[in-house]
């Protein structure tokens, strides 16, 4: 097999506020994926950011009394310790706020430049006279000028769901200093997306995103193409537009260029540089992300490689939101839950379990539902695939002497069962429908169950030891085949589960791997049971 060089991304988390289980699906999602493609021996580079710049974080910071540069350190920190706990891997985190990444973005603004893709404009917009600034949609509050609904946003309202500019509102007030903005121009950068359209038409024909996700993009084509506005002015935290004394590229022009920054910092102790990655053959790039922000990765991201002269994403994969017990998270319900708050109270593992179970690839909603969380973990996590390995441990090491013999030949027949599932529960993975990998694997623990409950090894060591220890040796080796499998999702304990079995390898290829007449050592607990308990007290608190 040849291996395949990949580089994949999440989206950058803000660094404007903590992780919670909703961020957690994509980070999960793609943690899975990579672990996977690594598991099957592929060279791949998982790297991600924080996303620092911007209006909400230069307020925000403020408020706190720190500069953006403080404030955007304490949630590096505290994000990489929320990734750490559920075990979210990755081979670079970084900031957007480099000179990396100030140098790559000029970069790719002074080709857009020189291709004629930039122009000026002049715009008006609401201004906080009282704060000196330029105020975003989301920081301008008034009536909705189609309902009449008080305190919406001056982009959107959430009674009526009409879009209208925040010209429009009515009584606008400023959310920053409470005052009623006046309207003021300025001179705006604006990039022009239409020039791209062939371009960016060209890859989506190359199935860069499901066919659904296609759809959406159309309707976009239809209505066409708006030129992008990329400046803000100041006050901003972000970088300064080259060429001018007081605009700065808006947040969302140097994110993505994140990831090549990101890149191009993973590589420097690397063989391989950011320019082979991002512009040579060898490299498949593959990005994740959340169906929000579409529009960002499947229209201007690719208008902004082109023109920058880097090659376009392999794959862009997009899910749905979070729900939890069937409803948006809400600060309200008590299901705004912190990724930290659940890592406390409850195995971070069984969420990527869990996680796992219900991702297919597409781009539906996701629901946690937590009775059905406990029921789905205690018997699958729990009931199928780490009993196995408890029951037989302990008869191996309290009725037996701690010793594997050889395969029976009725645990012959079991392993080859479970590893014809190899090739399904690997296109499983491979296509993110994560949730047939795992329905494939619970269906060998099954099978292994089934075994060893016919078998009863624990009456048969009474009469028969040695005919006992076969089917341990049987069983216990359908369960590292089942912790092979599981490693992308379930990394901490199926790591434990090598070293219980003292097996050397637990890579995709060791699957036809047997162990036999080696001693394991004496099993120890991998995971205790969820309690409903430990449920309650997440939501409530
Ligand atoms: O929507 C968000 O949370 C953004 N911070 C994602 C940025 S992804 C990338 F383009 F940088
Ligand atoms: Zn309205």
């Amino acid at each position: 097999m040849t291996k395949r060089k990949l580089l994949v991304t999440s989206a950058l988390p803000y660094a404007n506020g903590s992780i919670h289980i909703g961020h957690l699906v994509e980070y999960i999602q793609t943690d899975i994926w990579a672990r996977f493609q690594k598991l099957i021996g592929n060279d791949c580079v998982y790297i991600c950011a924080d996303d620092t710049h911007g209006t909400p974080i230069m307020l925000n910071a403020q408020k706190q009394g720190k500069t953006p540069e403080e404030f955007i350190k304490m949630f590096h920190e505290e994000h990489q310790d929320d990734f750490k706990r559920f075990h979210v891997k990755f081979d670079y985190f970084g900031s957007t706020n480099s000179d990396e990444n100030r140098i790559l973005s000029e970069n790719i603004y002074k080709s857009a430049k020189a291709a004629g893709a930039i122009y000026e404009k002049e715009i008006e917009q609401l201004y906080d006279d009282k704060k000196g600034m330029f105020l975003p949609d989301r920081f301008v509050q008034g009536t909705c000028p189609k309902c009449d609904a008080k305190e919406q946003y001056g982009d959107s309202c959430e009674v009526c769901s009409a879009t209208y500019s925040p010209m429009d509102l009515k009584e606008p007030k400023s959310v920053v200093s409470g005052e009623v903005p006046v309207k003021k121009k300025s001179s705006h950068h604006f990039f022009k997306l239409s020039q791209f359209e062939d371009t960016v038409k060209d890859w989506l024909s190359k199935n860069v995103v499901r066919p659904e996700v296609r759809n959406k993009l159309n309707e976009w084509f239809e209505t066409g193409l708006r030129d992008w506005d990329i400046s803000r002015d100041e006050p901003y935290f972000g970088f300064k537009i080259p060429g001018t004394t007081d605009k700065y590229f808006y947040v969302w022009l140097d994110a993505p260029v994140g990831y090549i920054a990101c890149t191009q910092n993973w590589a420097k102790d690397k063989s391989v540089t950011h320019d082979d990655i991002w512009k040579g053959d060898d490299w498949e790039i593959h990005h994740f992300i959340g169906k929000d922000i579409l529009y960002f990765h499947t229209l201007f991201w690719p208008a902004m490689l082109s023109v920058g002269g880097y090659k376009q994403p392999e794959k862009v994969n997009i899910h749905g939101f979070l729900t939890v017990n069937g409803e948006k998270m809400s600060k309200s319900r008590g299901t705004f839950i912190l990724a930290k708050d659940f890592g406390e109270k409850v195995n971070p593992e069984f969420l990527r379990y869990f996680y796992a179970a219900k991702l297919n690839g597409g781009l539906d909603d996701l629901d946690l539902n937590l009775d059905d969380f406990l029921v789905k973990i205690n018997s699958d996590v729990l009931g199928k695939f780490i009993n196995i390995g408890s029951r037989l441990g302990s008869i191996l090491h309290k009725k037996l002497d701690g010793q594997l013999s050889s395969l029976s030949e009725d645990g012959e027949a079991l392993l080859t069962e479970i590893r014809a599932k190899a090739d399904d529960i690997k296109t499983a993975y491979e296509t993110l429908d994560f949730n047939k990998a795992m329905r494939l694997i619970m269906g060998c623990a099954d099978l292994a169950n089934k075994y060893i409950d016919a078998k009863a090894p624990w009456a048969m060591v009474k009469v028969d030891p040695d005919a006992a220890k076969q089917v341990c040796t049987d069983g216990l080796n359908a369960f590292r085949l089942l912790a092979i499998y599981l490693q992308p999702v379930l990394p901490e304990i199926s790591e434990k589960i090598k070293e219980y079995l003292c097996s050397p390898d637990f890579t995709w290829e060791s699957i036809n791997d047997t162990l036999s007449y080696q001693s394991v050592n004496p099993y120890e607990h991998l995971a205790g049971r969820l309690q409903k308990e430990d449920l309650d007290t997440i939501v409530q608190s």
